[in-house]
């Protein structure tokens, strides 16, 4: 078998790491940002996910000169007009964890009816001189209260359609096969295996 082809994912994120490690196989050897020597703070400052998603492969390559793709995520919840979106990581203030944000998104939802929502994904591939986006989507609702330990961010309270149960219910395998960045990764893979 020949030796993988190496590749950074900029993300020191464990969960995303074996995620995404978990879908590309044995083919691919994913770098993190720690890997290749980088503790810095990436500023995410673009009004978009493609924005910020580029930003960090940009990074990457002035810095560091490694090829590299880098995502953004965000869940974007109908009735409180896309929210939290862009600004996921921080809904509940700079400084709050996953369960702050959970906490807070519950709490705006309490007794709104319409519960859709959808996680959306953006990776950004920075290969050469080309940069190429890909986009991954993934509709479902806001549940009432949290449900399961698995994942990590909203897992617990958002259930995609395609399922029974919330995210954070479901084995790694589950949620790769119909999430947001599984389907955008989907998408990495394929034009990679072409090149
Ligand atoms: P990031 O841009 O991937 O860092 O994600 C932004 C925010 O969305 C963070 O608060 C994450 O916890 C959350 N998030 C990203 N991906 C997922 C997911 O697959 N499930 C639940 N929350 C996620």
């Amino acid at each position: 078998m020949s030796r993988p082809a190496e590749i950074v994912f900029a993300t020191n994120n464990d969960h995303k790491l074996r995620e995404i490690r978990r879908i590309m196989g044995p083919k691919w050897h994913v770098l993190s940002l720690a890997d290749i020597g980088c503790h810095d703070d990436i500023p995410e400052t673009a009004a978009t996910l493609q924005g910020n998603a580029e930003i960090k492969a940009r990074y990457v390559r002035e810095h560091y000169g490694y090829d590299c793709f880098a995502d953004d995520t965000g869940l974007m919840v109908d009735a409180l007009g896309g929210a939290p979106g862009v600004y996921s990581a921080r809904y509940a203030g700079p400084g709050h964890d996953s369960k702050a944000n959970m906490e807070l998104l519950l709490k705006n939802m309490e007794g709104v009816a319409d519960r859709s929502a959808h996680f959306s994904t953006v990776i950004a591939l920075l290969i050469g001189d080309r940069m190429l986006t890909f986009e991954g989507s993934v509709h479902g609702v806001i549940t009432t209260e949290p449900s399961g330990d698995g994942g990590f961010g909203y897992d617990p309270v958002f259930k995609p359609d395609e399922a029974d149960t919330t995210f954070a219910l479901m084995s790694a395998d589950e949620k790769n096969a119909i999430s947001h960045r599984g389907r955008a990764t989907a998408k990495l893979i394929e034009y990679l295996s072409d090149i």
